[in-house]
């Protein structure tokens, strides 16, 4: 509503400009006194009752440049009072309320002049020009804001986006850890049982040196299993036979070649957790043998290179199985531990604040880079920032309602405190570094702008403002009306 009024306005003011030179600043009755407390400059019977006390004082002492009141309420209009404020009425452009002091000291304070009411300065009346100035910045500053809550509304749909799969993958990470940490488990369990049965067939050989079914009751009192299962995992061995051609083993190779690429296959990996299973079965020797047997006279080649070395086979496959299982375990526990650290590091992403509707979500670890004053500042929003090699900060946290990212704990200054910054948001329609700057020692100071932080609010103010200076160029109706013809014809 306000903007459309402001429209017309850098047009009319032109014609104000003649308007308001005319008019002798409309003097107030009281100088220096706010006008809304104008009734208690009142004269009560021959006596000024000081505003902030019980204390009155003559009326003629009322601005007579000598302070009565203890308060100093009495002078308004001159310096003599230390803490009283001087009323600039600043038609044209914002009234303000100056420091009493800065009356008559020679620097124009007040756009209208009025503080240097004395005249030892020359203070033309500048406040029709900064109003101008001022509504032409405004009607900039307002483009800038509808065009970055544009773009925010965009920025908050990338941000949602990004949380949406942050939990994705978090749950993702979350299954698959749990699968691969069961995977494990299983895998160690097979593992132990297979070098549990490779010392037992070796202490076998070396003790006793005798057939291998002697040895089953050694070791079948440390399982127990179902018939049915044992039998189950037996059927299923049998099904080789299918996939002997797809295992392609070629005669003309030497046995050890042939031997060597056909158990590092994966097949014979699951071969080997098969045998594992076996192993836990109530005869597991008597069986393991019969599945060696049966498995190797599938493949004419190996069962000629094991021929007459029943222990070897025994002992050899297993170790076989075993190199395999570890081999296969460390990649299962090096992926896992990947992935532990991957979720690790997509959960700390939700340990952050990304303030209103998580906005700011899609702006983490976007860096900006600039060069200042001789250093390559990068600023990794929040995240962290670094001078050349010195770390200027880590994000701790945010203040004045989102508009600063507060960054600490930088690398400690020579003698002094760890370095810190602080990331002052401006409204903008992309993220760009105005400026830097070390305000004091180890203390840095950024400005960006980014649309995170344009609002609706920041616009209403804007509007406040305008009508605040609208309003203060005292129009009558007729010229309102004029205005709004103006309006019509831009
Ligand atoms: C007088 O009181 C008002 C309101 O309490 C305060 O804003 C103002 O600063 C005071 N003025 C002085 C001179 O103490
Ligand atoms: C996250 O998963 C939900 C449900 O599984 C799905 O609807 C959504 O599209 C996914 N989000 C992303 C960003 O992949
Ligand atoms: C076990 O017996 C075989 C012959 O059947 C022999 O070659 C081997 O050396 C013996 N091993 C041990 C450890 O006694
Ligand atoms: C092994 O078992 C066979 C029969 O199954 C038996 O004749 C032989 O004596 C056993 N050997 C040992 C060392 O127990
Ligand atoms: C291993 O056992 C599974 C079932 O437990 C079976 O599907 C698979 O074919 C077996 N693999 C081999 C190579 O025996
Ligand atoms: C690791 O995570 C990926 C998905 O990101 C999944 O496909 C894979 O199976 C996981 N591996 C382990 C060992 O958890
Ligand atoms: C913080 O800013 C939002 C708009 O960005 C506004 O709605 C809210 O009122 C502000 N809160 C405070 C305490 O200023
Ligand atoms: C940001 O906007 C400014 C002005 O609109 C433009 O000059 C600049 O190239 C933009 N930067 C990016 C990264 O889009
Ligand atoms: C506004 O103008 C009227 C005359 O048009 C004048 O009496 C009044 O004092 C002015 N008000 C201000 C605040 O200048």
């Amino acid at each position: 509503m306000g903007l459309i009024k402001m429209r017309p306005v850098p047009v009319f003011l032109i014609w104000i400009l003649l308007l308001v030179t005319q008019e002798t600043c409309g003097i107030s009755k009281v100088r220096g006194a706010d006008p809304q407390k104008l009734h208690l400059y009142e004269n009560k019977e021959g006596f000024f009752h000081c505003l902030n006390s019980s204390q009155k004082v003559p009326y003629s002492s009322l601005n007579d440049d000598f302070c009565d009141c203890d308060d100093g309420t009495d002078e308004p209009g001159t310096a003599a009072c230390d803490g009283s404020t001087f009323y600039c009425e600043n038609i044209g452009y914002v009234p303000v309320n100056i420091l009493s002091s800065q009356v008559n000291d020679g620097i124009c304070d007040c756009c209208d002049g009025s503080d240097e009411w004395l005249g030892y300065v020359d203070c033309p009346n500048r406040c029709v020009q900064n109003g101008k100035e001022r509504i032409e910045q405004m009607l900039a500053e307002v483009k800038i804001i509808k065009q970055g809550l544009k773009k925010r509304e965009e920025l908050k749909s990338l941000s949602s986006l990004r949380f949406s799969e942050l939990v994705n993958k978090t749950k993702l990470l979350q299954v698959s850890i749990h699968e691969a940490e069961v995977l494990e488990r299983k895998a160690k369990k097979e593992l132990h049982w297979l070098e549990h049965v490779l010392r037992v067939i070796e202490a076998r050989d070396i003790v006793a040196n005798a057939s291998v079914g002697n040895l089953s009751s050694h070791s079948s009192g440390d399982v127990v299993t179902t018939n049915e299962e044992s039998s189950n995992d037996l059927g299923r061995t049998h099904s080789l036979q299918n996939e002997d051609d797809e295992l392609n083993v070629n005669s003309e190779k030497t046995s050890d070649e042939v031997y060597k690429s056909t158990m590092r296959s994966d097949f014979v990996l699951e071969t080997c957790q098969n045998i594992s299973k076996v192993y836990t079965s109530s005869h597991m020797l008597l069986r393991l043998q019969k599945l060696f047997f049966d498995f190797l006279s599938k493949f004419p080649v190996l069962s000629n290179f094991f021929k007459g070395s029943q222990r070897k086979i025994d002992t050899e496959v297993l170790k076989l199985c075993i190199s395999n299982l570890k081999e296969h375990l460390e990649t299962l526990r090096s992926e896992l531990e990947k992935n532990r650290t991957e979720l690790e590091r997509v959960q700390q992403y939700f340990s952050s604040d990304y303030g209103p509707e998580n906005v700011f979500l899609a702006l983490r670890d976007i860096c900006l880079e600039v060069d200042s004053q001789g250093y390559h500042y990068k600023l990794c929003l929040l995240s962290h920032v670094t001078q050349d090699s010195i770390n200027l900060g880590k994000f701790s946290q945010w203040d004045s309602n989102y508009t600063k990212m507060i960054f600490s704990d930088g690398t400690p200054c020579w003698n002094g405190p760890a370095r810190s910054t602080v990331v002052n948001l401006l409204c903008g329609v992309n993220e760009t570094i105005l400026k830097v700057s070390e305000p004091s020692k180890c203390q840095y100071h950024f400005w960006m702008t980014t649309c995170a932080v344009c609002s609706v609010h920041e616009m209403k103010k804007l509007r406040d403002e305008a009508n605040i200076i609208l309003s203060n160029l005292n129009l009558t109706k007729g010229q309102k009306s004029n205005m709004a013809h103006k309006h019509d014809e831009l």
